[in-house]
């Protein structure tokens, strides 16, 4: 995948990845909690996410920690994939560890056969545009209207969509 090789730069941060599964539900339920979505996802939500064969999750570790510091999570649906959510722990972001992440989750898509990723990334959500476009995702539409928001106001959902072949 010399494509993704060439994305991570060589002084990307050495952040450990690896698959999760059903054992980490509490640690995913926590992990959206801090990504600031509407709607929650409680551990019996996320439990049954993880043991989904359809659905791949990745989590990333700081040092040595075994508690996931971020964790992204996919839909598999024949050779197209969409990104259900990525969440890095706030005191850890924008030190690499998405990059990483998203990264090695691309990886696993790709190594799955998935040729078509897609995602919706609410408008204006400046660390997700920045990290989707650096894997060379593009914008395909929008959903105005789409996400709730706390006052009361709704925000545009931008899809973006990357070709992994
Ligand atoms: C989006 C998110 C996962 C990124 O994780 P992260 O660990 O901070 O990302 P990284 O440190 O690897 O940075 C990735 C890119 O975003 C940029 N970035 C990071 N924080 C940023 C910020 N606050 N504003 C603008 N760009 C930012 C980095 O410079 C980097 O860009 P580059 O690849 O062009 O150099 C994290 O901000 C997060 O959990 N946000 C809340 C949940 C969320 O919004 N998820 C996306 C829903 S669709």
């Amino acid at each position: 995948m010399d494509w993704l090789r060439k994305l991570l730069h060589p002084h990307a941060c050495p952040a450990r990845t690896s698959s999760l599964d059903v054992r980490q539900a509490r640690h995913v339920a926590t992990l959206h909690h801090l990504g600031g979505f509407a709607r929650g996802w409680d551990p019996g939500e996320c439990a049954a996410l993880l043991a989904d064969a359809s659905v791949v999750t990745d989590g990333v570790f700081a040092g040595s920690s075994a508690v996931p510091s971020g964790f992204v999570m996919s839909r598999k649906a024949a050779d197209e994939a969409e990104i259900l959510s990525i969440v890095v722990k706030p005191d850890q972001r924008g030190s690499g560890l998405g990059r990483a992440l998203l990264g090695a989750h691309l990886g696993q898509l790709a190594a799955r056969g998935v040729t078509q990723v897609f995602l919706e990334v609410e408008d204006g959500n400046a660390a997700a545009d920045r990290l989707y476009r650096h894997f060379g995702f593009r914008e395909v539409g929008r959903r105005k209207g789409y996400y709730p928001k706390p006052d009361g106001s709704k925000a545009t959902a931008v899809t973006m969509r990357l070709d992994l072949a």
